[in-house]
């Protein structure tokens, strides 16, 4: 199976309208960095190529420090532009790469289902993560390579349950052989930022009616004393 499903998953119960863009679409309204780390090997660009360009791989060739993708698409009425960090899992790029950190606002944390030793390492790249992003940043929890059912080490239960424990924003489990699940990662990733966004523009918009009120009030006391001082 090859497949690139459409986001049909259970982080959200909302209805959005989403609609895939080319990669050299023009124009957007909003643009988000993101972020995929984990360990070496664990299907980092691979998943990306897949999810972005429907491109799979069987040879691997390590990252040489990080690849840049753009990935555009509609969420309801606005154009939404992914800027994807496929960053290198090798431990000497480390540093290199939590200078990426500071800029993203979701961070895809991936291991590989039939590697324990990746999973072991989440708590390690959580807690890099974690000391050096910004605060607001969401972060999935990513289980790659799940079309290597017969020599899967962490069961699927262990990775939903890690997302719980963590507070995690979603966990998914992806193959990017099979295309499993590789597009509905950026998918549930624009979604959230989207949702994100829209939260920001209402407190915003609340903060300025009631600055607006405040200012109003204040024009209406102006003016009673004014009243006051000339006609008694
Ligand atoms: P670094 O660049 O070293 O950090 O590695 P990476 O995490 O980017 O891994 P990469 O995408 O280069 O994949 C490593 C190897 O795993 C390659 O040989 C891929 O063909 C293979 N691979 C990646 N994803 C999958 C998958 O979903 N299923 C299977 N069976 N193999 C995969």
């Amino acid at each position: 199976m090859d497949s690139q499903e459409n986001s049909n998953t259970s982080s959200s119960t909302e209805e959005y309208k989403i609609e895939m863009l080319p990669e050299d679409y023009p124009q957007y309204d909003l643009s988000f960095k993101l972020i995929f780390i984990g360990d070496s090997g664990v299907g980092k660009s691979c998943l990306t190529t897949k999810a972005v360009k429907n491109n799979f791989e069987e040879y691997y060739q390590a990252t040489v420090g990080f690849e840049f993708l753009t990935f555009n698409m509609k969420v309801n009425d606005k154009v939404i532009k992914l800027q994807i960090w496929d960053t290198c899992g090798q431990e000497i790029y480390k540093s290199l790469i939590s200078n990426f950190y500071r800029n993203s606002s979701l961070a895809i944390l991936t291991y590989a289902i039939d590697n324990k030793e990746s999973f072991n390492h989440v708590e390690n790249w959580l807690n890099d993560l974690k000391s050096q992003a910004n605060p607001d940043v969401r972060i999935f929890l990513v289980g790659n390579k799940a079309d290597l059912e017969e020599d899967r080490k962490i069961p699927k239960e262990e990775g939903e349950k890690y997302k719980e424990d963590q507070h995690l924003d979603l966990f998914m489990e992806t193959s990017a052989k099979t295309g499993h699940n590789a597009r509905n990662v950026l998918v549930e990733a624009a979604k959230i930022l989207y949702k994100d966004y829209l939260k920001f523009d209402e407190n915003k918009q609340n903060e300025d009616n009631n600055k607006g009120q405040k200012k109003g009030q204040t024009l209406i006391k102006k003016e009673k004393k004014e009243k006051k001082g000339c006609c008694q």
